[in-house]
């Protein structure tokens, strides 16, 4: 288990590369990924007999292609996410499939997508398990169940309990049993997902909550998924969860199971953030700072287009300064830090329920750099072009050497597709 990390106000490199180097090569504002802390966290999660990487919190290309070479499997949750999982070189087949679809309904795209390469499915409803069976009947399946109970970050981020539309309600799981045997599909595999970025105590229930369920299921059963949703620190003096603990009791469920099947049980882990997060640091460069009554505010040109976890969530997120004239500074000031965009909301610096707060930061002026970070996962991955802005660069450090993994959207590809 990784140390806890403590934040600091100034950041003059990521990776051993300048911020102020990497902003003038590439530009701002820019995504920026530290290769070697994806492939660290990747070896955290060592004693899983698989880590399928939820590519929703980071889906570029090129990081796709790290972490399979690193022997990691990936999840997809739509039609796109299987080609981009293609694109990198996954491959259509394999035990344990190295691609899984995983959603809560087929848009007609996906459903021709995994009958067209054969991907195996992780059903969420009862819909799903109808239409896969009417097309591929023969398939080997995943259920997706949802406990009945769920934790998140965040309300929004809570994805099991009666209010969540995830999964097959645990109750429901008979019915299901006896729906896949009717239209020829076959349950290999069980999975849970409670929420992102949620506690211990929570997923660790689910181990109960899942042995019950393959007891259910029976002897087809040949692996089970943990799920996502491992938390990482955000501030100083959080921490990570017991990783060490959390296997335990993953393994000690998977034992059991293959005592009452006499049959190995693979176990899965499907983190997003974990894996992600502290990867990923958001570069923005501060355009003006500005008083506002009592209230001194650094606004820099990246704002919630792209990233939009502290406008949703009311998310904490890091930030650093990088001078150019590369001192580090005492953290004196009291900023609010916004972006550029024409909505108030617009604001780095906010909690859940809260609206804006201030953040102690060193002095800075225009020219200087805002370095938000752990941002790597749920960053660029849902940022949208809002005012006309265009999608950010991003940037792969591997080696000390940095490399742009995807050009700044240009004006030209972002009206391409309008019709005047
Ligand atoms: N597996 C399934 C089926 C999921 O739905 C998710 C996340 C994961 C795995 C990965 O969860 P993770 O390990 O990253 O916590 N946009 C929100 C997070 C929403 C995640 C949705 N599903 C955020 O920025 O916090």
């Amino acid at each position: 288990m990784p140390q806890a990390p403590t934040f600091t106000t100034s950041r003059q490199e990521i990776a051993g590369v300048s911020v102020p180097s990497l902003a003038a090569e590439f530009g701002t504002p820019t995504y920026v990924y530290d290769a070697a802390k994806i492939v660290e966290r990747i070896n955290d999660l060592a004693s899983f007999d698989v880590v399928r990487y939820a590519q929703k919190a980071c889906s570029n290309l090129a990081i796709l292609k790290l972490v399979r070479e690193q022997g990691v499997m990936v999840d997809a949750v739509s039609a796109w996410e299987i080609r981009r999982a293609l694109a990198a070189g996954f491959d259509k087949h394999g035990d344990p499939p190295p691609i899984v679809y995983t959603a809560d309904i087929f848009d007609r795209e996906a459903l021709e997508l995994c009958i067209e390469h054969g991907l195996h499915v992780n059903c969420g409803s009862p819909d799903m398990i109808r239409q896969l069976g009417e097309a591929a009947p023969g398939s080997e399946i995943t259920l997706r169940i949802n406990p009945g109970f769920g934790h998140g970050h965040s309300q929004k981020t809570n994805t099991g309990g009666q209010q969540s539309k995830h999964g097959i309600w645990h109750e429901q799981l008979g019915n299901c049993l006896l729906l896949a045997d009717a239209n020829n599909l076959s349950v290999t595999g069980l999975h849970m997902h409670i929420g992102s970025g949620t506690d211990l105590d929570h997923l660790s229930q689910v181990c109960d909550s899942m042995e019950k369920a393959a007891l259910e299921v029976g002897r087809s059963i040949k692996t089970i998924s943990a799920g996502g949703g491992l938390p990482i620190p955000y501030n100083s003096g959080q921490t990570y969860v017991d990783l060490d603990k959390y296997f335990e009791l993953w393994d000690a469920t998977r034992k059991r199971l293959e005592e009452s099947f006499g049959h190995k049980i693979s176990l899965e882990i499907e983190p997003g953030r974990y894996l992600a997060a502290e990867a990923g640091y958001l570069i923005a460069e501060i355009r003006a700072v500005k008083e506002m009554g009592t209230n001194l505010f650094y606004v820099g040109d990246a704002g919630f287009n792209n990233l939009a976890r502290p406008i949703m969530y009311g998310a904490y997120h890091p930030i650093s300064i990088a001078r150019q004239d590369g001192q580090e500074l005492e953290p004196s000031n009291e900023v609010i830090v916004g972006g550029p965009l024409c909505e108030s909301g617009d604001i780095f610096t906010q909690e859940e329920g809260g609206f804006v707060s201030a953040r102690k930061l060193p002095p800075a002026t225009i020219g200087d750099l805002l370095v938000i970070e752990c941002a790597g996962a749920y960053g660029y991955c849902m940022s949208s072009n809002y005012n006309s802005k265009p999608l950010a660069a991003e940037v792969l450090v591997e080696d000390g050497k940095a490399r742009l993994i995807r050009r700044r959207q240009t004006f030209e590809g972002f009206i391409a597709d309008e019709m005047i």
